[in-house]
């Protein structure tokens, strides 16, 4: 049975309300299969809880799933785009600064452009499609294959700013053989929104799609 055809089973029961993390975990243990409630973060979770819960649900929800993103034959899922929704609602479920976030996506490599990235699945604002290698806070990602950690958009030269509230970002490259296949972007709307916990766990999110994904 394909993931999209499995029935979404909605536990409603006190548990699953008081805890949907430990339930979601116990369910995709138990059926391998998607449920929404990957995206539910419990409330009071610090940070690093809500990083493994982000790590854990993705390395169960790429099981079996090599696409970055569908092809338009295939009715399957995403990494990409269900990495980005756990990245959103993990942010969402913390504190500020994490709870300013208000991009949350991915660029990728243009197949019909050398050195340049184009726009992947994301949540947020709608976002500028083509970034080309060495400009803005991605493109120096892209272009060095190293994170960038930007803690003050205004003083970084060259950032692009899709969205003027956008104050602080991270970008993480998704490296493959070598070669930097995709980016991870994140950006908030405070300034000094990322720390190096955001930095490492991103940054093993990213190890993870690596292995993870065809891209
Ligand atoms: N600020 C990025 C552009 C992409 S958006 O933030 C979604 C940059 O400077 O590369």
């Amino acid at each position: 049975m394909g993931v999209q055809q499995s029935r979404i089973r909605v536990d409603l029961s006190s548990q699953s309300a008081r805890t949907p993390y430990l339930n979601s975990r116990l369910w995709l243990r138990e059926t391998s299969k998607v449920h929404a409630d990957a995206s539910n973060f419990a409330s009071g979770v610090s940070k690093r809880e809500a990083y493994e819960q982000v790590l854990e649900q993705a390395r169960a929800l790429f099981v079996g799933q090599r696409n970055w993103v569908p092809e338009l034959t295939q009715l399957d899922g995403s990494n990409l785009a269900n990495a980005a929704s756990l990245l959103w609602h993990c942010y969402h479920s913390l504190p500020n600064p994490s709870s300013a976030v208000n991009w949350a996506g991915f660029y990728v490599l243009d197949r019909t452009q050398q050195n340049q990235l184009i726009l992947g699945p994301f949540m947020g604002k709608v976002a500028c499609q083509t970034i080309a290698f060495g400009r803005g806070v991605c493109g120096k990602a892209a272009e060095e294959g190293k994170t960038v950690r930007v803690q003050d958009v205004d003083s970084f030269p060259g950032h692009i700013a899709c969205d003027g509230d956008s104050q602080s970002e991270v970008v993480v490259p998704i490296v493959q053989n070598g070669k930097v296949m995709a980016i991870i972007d994140i950006d908030c709307a405070m300034k000094d929104g990322f720390d190096q916990e955001d930095q490492n766990a991103l940054e093993e999110l990213a190890a993870l799609l690596s292995e993870a994904c065809d891209f």
